[in-house]
């Protein structure tokens, strides 16, 4: 078996993190509508896999030992971001707002990210304070993203569906 890419869960959604905003650099300096298509599709299958894996494993393995406030506000960051993934993802370069979409998007992830990485009071300083496994919790997000990616690349995701937030119809 191939040497694992990540030392635990916290390396691994780490890189996913950089990985995210190299590309939203990248759309900042993106000219053509087709360019910044393809980048604004990879940053919402990026962001669509990372959420499903922050929440279907890696949220719920640290409920009941580090802060709920912490928990609870990320998925509604999350389902805030999901809002903008699957409008942007629905929309093309030429509509209106389609780059303040993006860049609001950028805003709110980067918000997220620091609240997850944030030095000792940080959701993921907090995670290193539990006994929880995260080389166990890093096999259990690796495998989960593998299989993500290769349906994002043969059926494609399906829409983000928020977690917290109740949608009002319109
Ligand atoms: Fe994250
Ligand atoms: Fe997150």
């Amino acid at each position: 078996m191939a040497e694992p890419q990540f030392t635990d869960a916290i390396a691994l959604l780490k890189a996913d993190h950089r990985r995210v905003e190299d590309l939203f650099e990248k759309f900042e300096g993106a000219k053509s509508a087709e360019r910044k298509q393809a980048l604004a599709h990879e940053i919402c299958v990026e962001l669509k896999i990372h959420t499903l894996i922050e929440e279907e494993i890696f949220y719920p393995a640290f409920r009941g030992l580090i802060e709920d406030d912490t928990l609870d506000e990320a998925y509604v960051e999350h389902d805030g971001a999901k809002v903008l993934i699957n409008d942007i993802e629905a929309g093309s370069p030429d509509d209106a707002f389609y780059d303040a979409k993006v860049k609001v998007l950028s805003e709110e992830i980067k918000h997220h990210v620091h609240e997850e990485e944030m030095p000792s009071e940080g959701m993921f300083a907090q995670c290193r304070k539990t006994d929880v496994d995260l080389v166990a919790l890093r096999d259990a997000m690796a495998a989960r993203k593998k299989e993500l990616l290769a349906q994002a690349k043969t059926d494609g995701l399906p829409a983000a569906k928020p977690t917290a937030v109740n949608l009002l119809a319109a």
